[in-house]
């Protein structure tokens, strides 16, 4: 998808403010990202050697939380729309001396071969997706894993208007129903192994796998 596609067609709602992206999930972690990110990272349950990509990346925190639990052996990309959220990561990286690749690409048209990956990430994006993009990237999540590897999904959902708390007023009204993740990446032909609550930030995770293997 090229630029000028991506703005005729609809590609999402691309950030960027990465120093505003980050200083708002040091807000919402109350400092502890890091944490966060090794919170997130077990449901995926990567082990060393594995080849893992971040779809949406942002300022590639997650990225490179995940290369640290691959090791060596292990390589892990993060693509992301945005230069700027690439740029950002890509100098993280750099400055904590972990090897990530970080390229500009979307979710609906991924700039990698089929079945490269043992396990795709995807935190906090799906909602960036609209509506009728959605079956596209988890047909290209399907395309790039190879088969019997697995993809993570973890989004915000829905809350009761009564029930608002500070991350409601701090996040913006982004969310999506676990349901549509699980309706959207079994209807791509994955299969469903196992979803639920977080457990924080009334963020749900969905974890797929593709068939085969
Ligand atoms: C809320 S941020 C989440 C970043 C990161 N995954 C995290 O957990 O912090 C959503 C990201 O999705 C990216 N995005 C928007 N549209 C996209 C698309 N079509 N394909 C891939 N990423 C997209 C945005 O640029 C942004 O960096």
């Amino acid at each position: 998808m090229t630029t000028s596609a991506a703005k005729s067609e609809g590609a999402g709602k691309i950030l960027h403010g990465p120093g505003r992206y980050d200083f708002l999930l040091w807000l919402l972690t109350l400092g502890k990202e890091t944490a966060f990110r090794e919170k997130l990272l077990r449901f995926a349950a990567l082990k060393p050697g594995e080849s893992v990509l971040d779809i949406g990346c942002g300022t590639g925190t997650l990225a490179i939380a995940a290369k640290r639990q691959v090791g060596p052996a292990g390589n892990v990309f993060g693509v992301d729309p945005s230069p700027e959220m690439i740029a950002r990561a890509a100098k993280k990286a750099r400055k904590q001396g972990v090897e990530v690749s970080f390229r500009e690409g979307f979710a609906q048209s991924l700039p990698f071969p089929e079945a490269q990956f043992d396990v795709v990430l995807s935190t906090l994006m799906f909602h960036h997706l609209p509506k009728s993009s959605r079956p596209e990237m988890a047909a290209e999540v399907r395309r790039v894993l190879k088969p019997g590897g697995r993809v993570l999904v973890i989004d915000t959902g829905r809350v009761d208007r009564n029930k608002k708390s500070i991350f409601d007023y701090l996040h913006g009204s982004h969310r999506v129903d676990l349901e549509e993740v699980v309706d959207v990446f079994s209807s791509a032909g994955l299969e469903i192994l196992e979803t639920g609550a977080v457990g924080m930030l009334r963020l749900h995770f969905t974890v797929a796998r593709v068939p085969g293997r």
